[in-house]
C-alpha cells in the first residue's frame, strides 16, 4: 500500500512560472531603492506588554519560555486563511493584525545570560522576538514564493522596526536554533506554547494573567464596543428594505462586516444572523434565512479592533419595530435575568455566581409561563436543571483578545474565580423556544431571545460597557424609529 503522503500546499499543476536565469535576472533587476522604513500598520502600547511580560516571567523565574506565533492555516491547496496570532503571543508582545506568522516570544532567565551557576538567583528573563526577515531582493526569494516573497504577499517591516514597535530585542528567527542549544544544563524547565504542543502550566498563566485587563485592554474594548455599536444601527438602517427579502440575514451579516473591516481588523467570531425560528438554534451561522415581518431578529456579532480586542453584542430586534405581546413577554423574563446578573456582578463575589442569578430568574420565569411545571427549588437542585432546556449555556463569559477569552484558566480562577476590578465579562442570559418544542404553548414556539452586554468589574460594582446599545425594550423600539426616520 502507498504511504499516504503529506498534502503539499502547491500549486504545482498550474503553476507556469519561467525558471531561467535570465527570467530570475530579469525579475530582480530595475527595482527603486528605498529605505528600509515599512511601517507597522498597528502600533502597540509597548509598556503594557512589557508589564505583562513582568509578571509572567515571576511565575517561571527558572525557566525557558517560548511563545509561538503560529504559522498560516490552510484553507485548500495553497490558499491559506487570514493569520491570526496565538493571543498568548499578542497579550505578550502588543502585535495585533496579522503580525507574524513564524515569529516566536523567547523568555530567557537573566541569571542564564549573567552566567549565575546558582538557580536561586535565576529572577528575570531578557525577552527576545525571533521573526523571518523579509528575503533579499535580488534572488529569486523576493518573487518565488507565493506564501513568502516579497513579491506576493508585500514588503514587511524590517526586523528594526519590530523592535521600535514592541520594544523588544528582535533577532532573526534563523538565529534561535543555536540559541536553544545554549545553557541547558543551568536552566528550569523549557516551556512553550506551539500549535504542535503546549505546557499546560504556561497555557494557564497566560490566560489567567489575561482574567484582568489593563487600562489599554479596556480601552481597546471600549472602542471595539463603540464601533460594534455602529455596526447595530447600520442593520438596523437596513431592516426595511431587506424585510421579507431572500437570504436577508446574509445581507445582514454582510453591513455589520463592511463597519467591522471598515473600523477595525473584522469581525470577532463569525456573526450569528439569526431571524424567527433560526434564534433558537444556538449556534446559527449559516445566515441564509429571511427577515420576515413580526418576527424577531437575533443579532449577535461583535468588532474586533487592530489591535484583536473584541466585542461580542447580542440584540433581540422586532423587525417590523415593535415587539408582539408574546415576544415582549420572553424578552422581558430575559432582561430581568440580565439585570439581576448585573446586580450580582460585584467584587467578591464568585463568577459562577453570576449565572446562577441569572439561572434563577430564567427558572422562576419559565414556571410564571406555566412552560416549566415543577418548583424552583426542585429546578435548582442538582438532580435538576429542567429549565436548561430553554436556555442551555452559560450566562457568562470572559471576552478579551479571544471572545471565549481565559478559556485555559484553571476552574478555581475561572468559574469558581472571585471577580476583580478589570475584568471584562459579558453577560448574556436568553430564552430560545423550538418550533417543534411540545412542552411549549404554541404562542411561544420560534422565539428565541438573548441580551448580550460586555462589562467591566469596577472598584465596587460593574460598568456595562455596552450601555449606550438599548436593551430596555421600549428604548431598543424608540431606538429603531429614530433610526428608520432619520
Ligand atoms: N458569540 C458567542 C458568544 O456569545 O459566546
Ligand atoms: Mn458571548
Ligand atoms: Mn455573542
Amino acid at each position: 500500500m502507498e504511504k499516504s503522503k503529506k498534502p503539499k500546499p502547491s500549486s504545482k499543476s498550474r503553476s507556469r512560472q519561467p525558471g531561467s536565469a535570465a527570467f530570475a535576472e530579469f525579475m530582480t533587476s530595475n527595482w527603486e531603492n528605498h529605505p528600509d522604513n515599512q511601517a507597522l500598520d498597528f502600533i502597540p502600547e509597548k509598556q503594557f506588554a512589557a508589564a505583562r511580560r513582568k509578571k509572567l516571567s515571576q511565575r517561571f523565574p527558572h525557566d525557558r519560555l517560548l511563545i509561538f506565533a503560529g504559522e498560516t492555516k490552510v484553507r485548500a491547496n495553497d490558499i491559506d486563511y487570514k493569520f491570526r496570532p496565538h493571543s498568548a503571543f499578542v497579550h505578550m508582545t502588543g502585535l495585533g493584525m496579522d503580525y507574524e506568522p513564524g515569529a516566536v516570544l523567547m523568555f530567557e532567565p537573566v541569571s542564564v545570560r549573567q552566567n549565575y551557576k546558582d538557580k536561586k538567583k535565576l529572577h528575570t528573563h531578557m525577552c527576545t522576538l525571533y521573526i523571518e526577515p523579509m528575503k533579499d531582493r535580488t534572488t529569486d526569494e523576493f518573487y518565488k514564493s507565493a506564501k513568502y516573497d516579497e513579491f506576493w504577499i508585500g514588503k514587511k517591516p524590517s526586523l528594526q522596526m519590530f523592535e521600535i514597535a514592541t520594544g523588544i530585542r528582535v533577532l532573526p528567527k534563523s538565529e534561535l536554533k543555536d540559541v536553544l542549544k545554549k545553557n541547558i544544563d543551568i536552566l528550569g524547565k523549557t516551556r512553550m506554547i506551539s500549535e504542535e504542543s503546549s505546557d499546560e502550566k504556561l497555557l494557564e498563566a497566560c490566560a489567567e494573567l489575561r482574567l484582568v485587563k489593563d487600562s489599554w485592554g479596556i480601552k481597546q474594548l471600549e472602542n471595539a464596543v463603540k464601533v460594534t455599536k455602529e455596526g447595530f444601527e447600520d442593520v438596523i438602517r437596513a431592516i426595511p428594505k431587506l424585510t421579507e427579502q431572500p437570504r436577508s440575514e446574509k445581507a445582514i451579516e454582510g453591513i455589520f462586516a463592511a463597519k467591522a473591516l471598515a473600523k477595525g481588523n473584522g469581525v470577532g467570531y463569525e456573526s450569528i444572523v439569526a431571524s424567527g425560528e433560526h434564534a433558537t438554534t444556538l449556534h446559527w451561522m449559516r445566515n441564509t434565512g429571511v427577515l420576515h415581518r413580526g418576527e424577531l431578529l437575533l443579532l449577535d456579532a461583535g468588532v474586533e479592533m487592530d489591535s484583536l480586542y473584541t466585542a461580542d453584542i447580542t440584540r433581540t430586534l422586532p423587525i417590523s419595530g415593535e415587539f408582539t405581546h408574546c415576544q415582549r413577554k420572553v424578552y422581558d423574563i430575559v432582561l430581568q435575568a440580565a439585570n439581576t446578573a448585573f446586580r450580582q456582578a460585584r467584587p467578591g463575589n464568585t463568577f459562577g455566581s453570576v449565572h446562577d442569578a441569572a439561572m434563577r430568574v430564567i427558572a422562576q420565569g419559565l414556571i410564571d409561563l406555566n412552560i416549566l411545571k415543577i418548583s424552583l427549588e426542585e429546578a435548582l437542585s442538582e438532580n435538576g436543571g429542567q429549565h436548561r432546556r430553554w436556555m442551555c449555556h452559560g450566562t457568562s463569559h470572559h471576552l478579551g483578545l479571544d471572545c471565549h477569552d481565559c478559556a485555559d484558566a484553571r476552574r478555581s480562577e475561572y468559574i469558581d474565580g472571585i471577580l476583580e476590578p478589570g475584568m471584562v465579562f459579558t453577560i448574556e442570559p436568553g430564552l430560545y423556544f423550538k418550533h417543534d418544542d411540545m412542552l411549549v404553548p404554541r404562542e411561544f414556539r420560534g422565539i428565541g431571545v438573548r441580551i448580550e452586554d460586555d462589562v467591566v468589574i469596577t472598584d465596587d460594582g460593574v460598568r456595562n460597557l455596552s450601555e449606550e446599545i438599548p436593551r430596555n425594550p421600549e428604548h431598543v423600539e424608540s431606538w429603531m424609529k429614530i433610526l428608520w426616520s432619520s
